[in-house]
């Protein structure tokens, strides 16, 4: 008997799934072992990834004076593109190779620890970025070995890049987003001190609640690992391996603390003691979705963050165009919700009640719809842009996003409902305004 009906088994599905870890380091003051836990790790000589403007905060002066009071040489290289591009990726790779480094510190949000992977992996196999970069982007080419010890330490809590094995930039050439996804780009390490969100700006925080309730969300309703094709090889499972028993409780639990605290969060940003449990949620949302992986919302965000061209995030850095990740995913989940809801109308239930809705009444067909209209208030109650045409974007945008977005087979392929163009141009029209 399956652990859940859900994973009821299938002539040439999967039979089975992998659990891959993280190991962290949860609570205020982690930041200042971080020299300790360098040392242990046989760090003499780091390179120290940031971005300009968390290098002026405080937990980059902290991470750097453990480091060198233990005696590492910590080279600092604060040149990191919030919302990095391919460029920015390879400037990074270009510091490490030259710097000759034995490991590897991260500090900074998903853009400083997604540049530091990647500059881990360009330095220490080098070759082109697109030989890695995800498929039909890039060659898809298998990371050979193992990396350098990379310690991440993050300073936003959305992403959970200190527990995944993915590594996003932007292709502005090609008005696309993509990355690496290895289990070998994992940090070793992962030092959570929440008491670094205390300087996030609402905005920001706001954008990084919704990448988790998405992360979690999208796990938790993925095709079931059992109706994924069983791989020709058992190293082949992909990453993307669908909803499982493992990743449904994380995500579970991921759901109903943020959805209990995010809203608090963003309204009352002097309530600091509410952003703890934001950043435990962040953490076991990207622990799930490490071994479920996401669908159609983060699908359709890459092509929105690819095409933005208008929009510019308030709190975050104003010198180019961008839609913050979190708000590039967000803005399509209701329509994907409202799509998905009939494929697993359980799940869409589930969901719904973590985040606190009442559905002792909600019929099944209702399911979807129910919780996107309940992400809908979330996103009016927070400040989150009106759809797609609240970033900048209009109708006759549709095709171009739709293009753009098909190339994410990764994503679109773990949809509990098959995905088409069609479909993709629907969701997209769906996306453009909801209230
Ligand atoms: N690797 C993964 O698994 C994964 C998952 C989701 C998203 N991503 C990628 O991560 C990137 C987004 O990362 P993010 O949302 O963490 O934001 P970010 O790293 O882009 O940072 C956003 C802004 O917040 C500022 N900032 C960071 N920490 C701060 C702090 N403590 N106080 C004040 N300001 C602070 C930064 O300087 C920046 O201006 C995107 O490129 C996205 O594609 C990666
Ligand atoms: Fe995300």
């Amino acid at each position: 008997m399956p652990i859940d009906p859900y994973f009821s088994s299938t002539e040439t599905g999967d039979t089975a799934f992998a659990v891959e870890g993280a190991t962290v380091k949860f609570g205020s003051g982690v930041l200042s072992e971080i020299g300790d836990d360098a040392c242990g790790l046989g760090m003499y000589r780091v390179a120290v990834f940031t971005d300009r403007w968390v290098a002026k905060l405080k937990p980059l002066e902290t991470v750097v004076d453990s480091l060198r009071r233990t005696g590492i040489d910590a080279v600092v290289y604060d040149e990191v593109a919030v919302e990095p591009t391919a460029v920015s990726f390879q400037a990074g790779a270009r510091f490490a190779k030259e710097g000759r480094f034995d490991g590897f510190v991260s500090v900074g949000g998903g853009s400083v620890i997604d540049t530091c992977k990647a500059a881990n992996l360009l330095s220490t196999y080098p070759d082109d970025l697109m030989a890695y970069v995800n498929a039909p982007v890039g060659a898809a080419k298998a990371v050979p070995g193992p990396l350098k010890p990379h310690i991440a330490c993050p300073t936003t809590f959305g992403t959970a890049s200190e527990c995944t094995g993915h590594a996003i930039c932007d292709f502005p050439e090609m008005g696309a987003k993509s990355g690496i996804v290895s289990k070998r780009l994992k940090p070793v390490l992962g030092l959570l001190d929440p008491t670094v969100l205390h300087n996030l700006p609402p905005f920001i925080l706001a954008a990084n609640g919704f990448d988790v309730l998405t992360h979690a969300i999208e796990s938790l309703t993925a095709r079931p690992y059992t109706h994924r094709p069983r791989p020709d090889k058992p190293h082949l499972r992909p990453t993307s391996q669908g909803a499982n028993p493992f990743s449904d409780f994380s995500c579970l639990e991921a759901i109903r603390i943020a959805g209990k605290y995010l809203e608090r969060a963003v309204l009352d940003p002097a309530n600091v003691s509410v952003r703890e449990p934001l950043m435990f949620a962040g953490m076991l949302a990207g622990i799930g979705f490490n071994n479920a992986g996401c669908h159609i919302p983060h699908g359709m965000s890459y092509a929105v963050s690819g095409l933005a061209r208008n929009y510019f995030a308030p709190g975050y850095p104003q010198d180019r165009p961008f839609v913050p990740h979190g708000v590039a995913v967000v803005v399509n989940a209701p329509a994907a919700f409202r799509f998905t809801g009939p494929a697993c109308p359980d799940r869409h239930m589930q969901a719904a009640e973590a985040l606190g809705v009442d559905i002792r009444e909600v019929k099944p067909e209702e399911a979807g719809a129910v919780l996107a209209d309940w992400f809908v208030g979330m996103m009016r109650k927070t400040g989150i842009p009106n759809g797609l045409s609240g970033v900048g974007f209009r109708c006759e945008d549709v095709a171009a996003l739709t293009a753009k977005a098909m190339p994410q087979r990764r994503l679109l392929e773990n949809s509990p409902r098959p995905v088409g163009k069609k479909d993709l141009e629907h969701l997209f029209r769906e996306a453009i305004a909801y209230w």
